[in-house]
């Protein structure tokens, strides 16, 4: 039987970056046209450390809603060697902090915007660990040993192993996960780890990105992995095992920064993000693990309630629009100009 619609409850996003300035602008109502919450990540120019830093951004995000969506964004801290532990707590006991994040040990110079040796914030994960706050990791080693397509299965050995020997009840959220390794590794964890997956490391493998010429809108970290890995991320999707949600790491960058002799990384896919997941879904014959991995997985991991409202996804054309306006220069949305088979809709 091939199915024409699909209701599912309200999802959210649990990996976004919208930025700030006229990107966050533009970008924002993309996402909470359709997703109930996001989880923002926290690495601006001026990272989110701070209450203040925090509150002040969220402000910024309610402001760029529509007033018609019905739209929570959801805080984070990022990460330093100095995090202020009852900024921290007290941050999560208002309400204001969602989660934590750690991006890569080492890949920030400045310790005041990150981690520069784990151990440095032993006293800060025992606490969270103890408050139940969801540390989110980006799962890679950058070190100059690692080859590029290591960095995932390398960090698990030198860096969650460990982690999670010194902290079991840590509930920890490995980000965008793109290997075989790390699909294992949460599949074979108990209830305190889960991950989410991108709509690319579904759809795509790396032959994507280079054959045919170099495709600076595949370009994202964690890289796309090959064939075997993409696979192996829709194998875990199929086990039914719920943890495993919904996190586009939709991560915008203008078009000059995109297509560029030194481009930055991230695919900003929030413009067809559900079109997307349901149109890989279909593919790869896995729509009956479709609603609980957009609106159910997540909230259960993160302890919030699932959603009220409702959105369709319809089986039906849907072209992805070639550019969006934004600073003078462009977006470019994932799999821009291309035609999509699902299309996504809000009930009212
Ligand atoms: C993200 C970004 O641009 O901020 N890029 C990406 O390719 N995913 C960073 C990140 O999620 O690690
Ligand atoms: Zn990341
Ligand atoms: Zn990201």
């Amino acid at each position: 039987m091939t199915v024409k619609s699909i209701i599912i409850s309200r999802p959210d996003d649990w990996h976004v970056h919208f930025r700030d300035g006229d990107i966050l602008k533009t970008v924002v109502p993309f996402t909470s046209k359709f997703f109930g919450r996001a989880v923002v990540m926290p690495n601006l120019t001026q990272p989110v450390i701070n209450n203040r830093i925090a509150k002040l951004y969220r402000k910024r995000i309610i402001d760029a809603v529509n007033s018609e969506h019905q739209f929570s964004p959801l805080m984070v801290f990022q990460l330093t060697d100095n995090i202020i532990l009852h900024e921290l707590v007290c941050g999560f006991e208002n309400g204001l902090l969602t989660a934590c994040k750690l991006y890569p040990i080492n890949k920030v110079a400045n310790p005041y915007y990150g981690v520069t040796d784990i151990k440095k914030i032993y006293n800060v994960l025992s606490v969270i660990e103890d408050l139940g706050i969801p540390l989110l990791v980006h799962g890679e080693i950058y070190e100059k040993y690692v080859d590029v397509f290591d960095y995932e299965s390398e960090f698990i050995k030198y860096v969650m192993i460990p982690l999670r020997l010194q902290f079991p009840k840590l509930k920890i959220v490995f980000e965008h996960i793109t290997t075989k390794e790390a699909a294992r590794y949460v599949l074979d964890s108990d209830e305190f780890v889960a991950a989410t997956i991108t709509p690319q490391h579904l759809m795509f493998n790396r032959n994507k990105m280079f054959i045919g010429g170099i495709k600076p809108h595949f370009y994202c970290l964690p890289l796309l992995k090959s064939i075997v890995h993409q696979k192996a991320l829709l194998d875990a999707i199929k086990t039914g095992c719920d943890r495993f949600f919904l996190g586009t790491d939709t991560a915008p960058h203008l078009k000059i920064y995109k297509e560029s002799s030194c481009g930055c990384a991230g695919v900003f896919s929030s413009p067809i993000a559900l079109a997307l997941y349901a149109t890989v879904f279909e593919k790869f014959d896995m729509l009956k693990y479709f609603e609980a991995f957009c609106s159910f997985n997540g909230p259960k991991f993160y302890n919030l309630p699932v959603n009220k409202n409702f959105i369709m996804l319809t089986k039906k054309e849907n072209i992805v629009c070639d550019s969006i306006f934004c600073c003078n220069d462009k977006l470019i949305p994932f799999l821009a100009g291309e035609k999509l088979s699902w299309s996504a809709s809000v009930i009212k």
